[in-house]
């Protein structure tokens, strides 16, 4: 009798239990919306994601881009810190690659070239004569497929491109795939595979704009920024690096302790003027592949903080310096210069071709993985 008691009690108990952890794996809600439809026909959706924080976000399968994140400030009060805009047609036309995936390799190519294998290639140049995020036509222009996913217990939105060989110049077939979840930490986290059917080149980015006093609230020169980086990697004209990893010690480009961005930003200095501002990449401290913190963000009067995840070696901070208050965003606002900031977790810029930088790239039947995770609270 006892015994059969012990039993139904543990059993009830167990219910209790598995029934708790399942209310928490579903507090994660993403529903799928028609969002517009692009040339030629193609019929784009939005996902929208909901946390048990109310938290929202809100990704669409063209370019892969992040069009909302709505984050509470010290006091609940929800705001959305990433630039973007309201409809598809403004996507499509959109040089600025707000919110985006970019690839298949983020930031530059010098003059589009390199060698791999013996053989040369010539990309899309389509930055003053050097390749930016993968070219005319990048990741970013692209239609994804897009499939609700059970991702570590809880939902996530699986997006997926097969990138053909000679696009953009690249060689081989690139499948890539791109899991975007939002966690009841209020993390954004994006996890990123690759494989390839040929030796190629791989190193693909996020590319959001944030401002923690919300999209189109202001400059984000008060923000104070923190990046575990002891070195960066200088660079020429038009944004290449010279190949050097630099300390930053006594320069502007030291955010080993957090420093306002608008503390030295305009300070002269080479680096600076070659970038307009922030527009380079920091060299991570002690990367081994895992995933850890590599910046932290913060806006005082808000109380919101950002911290950046990442199993990448590199960072590249831009301070929105090519901004200028041309498009209109997201409910009419105008982004004005340094009005958002990007913090693209990847590979060095160039690494192509520069062998002392970790390689960018993937051979056949070898996996190309990269997690990062913009994780918020509040100070
Ligand atoms: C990156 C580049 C910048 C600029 C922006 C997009 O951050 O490093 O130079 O191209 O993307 O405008």
């Amino acid at each position: 009798m006892n015994q059969n008691f012990l039993h139904i009690y543990t059993l009830i108990i167990s219910v209790f239990l598995v029934s708790c952890s399942t209310m928490k794996e579903n507090s994660i809600t993403i529903v799928e919306n028609p969002y517009g439809s692009i040339k030629g026909g193609k019929e784009i959706s939005s996902f929208s994601f909901k946390n048990r924080h109310g938290v929202e976000m809100e990704v669409i399968n063209y370019g892969a881009i992040v069009t909302t994140l709505r984050v509470p400030d010290r006091k609940g009060k929800l705001a959305d810190v990433v630039l973007g805009f309201d409809n598809i047609e403004q996507y499509v036309s959109d040089k600025s690659y707000f919110g985006a995936i970019c690839g298949r390799v983020g930031n530059r190519i010098a003059e589009g070239n390199f060698n791999l294998g013996g053989k040369d290639y010539n990309l899309a140049k389509n930055d003053n004569g050097n390749h930016l995020h993968g070219g005319i036509k990048g990741f970013n222009k692209r239609v994804w497929d897009a499939e609700i996913i059970e991702n570590d217990g809880s939902p996530g939105l699986k997006l997926f491109y097969l990138s053909k060989d000679g696009e953009e110049g690249y060689p081989g077939n690139l499948s890539i795939s791109v899991i975007y979840s939002l966690t009841d930490q209020n993390e954004l986290k994006i996890e990123y595979e690759a494989t390839t059917d040929q030796l190629t080149v791989i190193n693909p980015t996020h590319h959001g704009y944030f401002n923690l006093s919300g999209a189109g609230e202001g400059d984000i020169l008060d923000h104070e920024l923190w990046i575990n980086a002891d070195k960066f990697t200088p660079v020429r004209q038009g944004l290449i690096p010279t190949g050097e990893l630099k300390n930053v010690r006594n320069t502007p480009m030291d955010f080993r302790e957090a420093t306002r961005i608008g503390k030295r930003i305009n300070q002269e200095d080479k680096q600076l003027e070659i970038g307009l501002g922030y527009d380079h990449n920091w060299v991570l401290n002690d990367w081994d592949s895992s995933l850890r913190l590599a910046v932290t963000l913060y806006e005082p009067l808000s109380g919101r903080f950002m911290e950046v995840l990442t199993t990448e070696p590199g960072m590249q901070f831009y301070s929105g310096n090519f901004l200028d208050g041309s498009s209109k965003g997201k409910l009419g606002k105008q982004y004005h210069h340094r009005s958002a900031l990007c913090l693209e977790a990847d590979h060095f810029p160039d690494s192509v071709n520069q062998p002392s930088f970790p390689t960018v790239v993937l051979k056949p039947k070898d996996i190309y993985t990269q997690t990062t995770v913009y994780r918020f609270s509040t100070k």
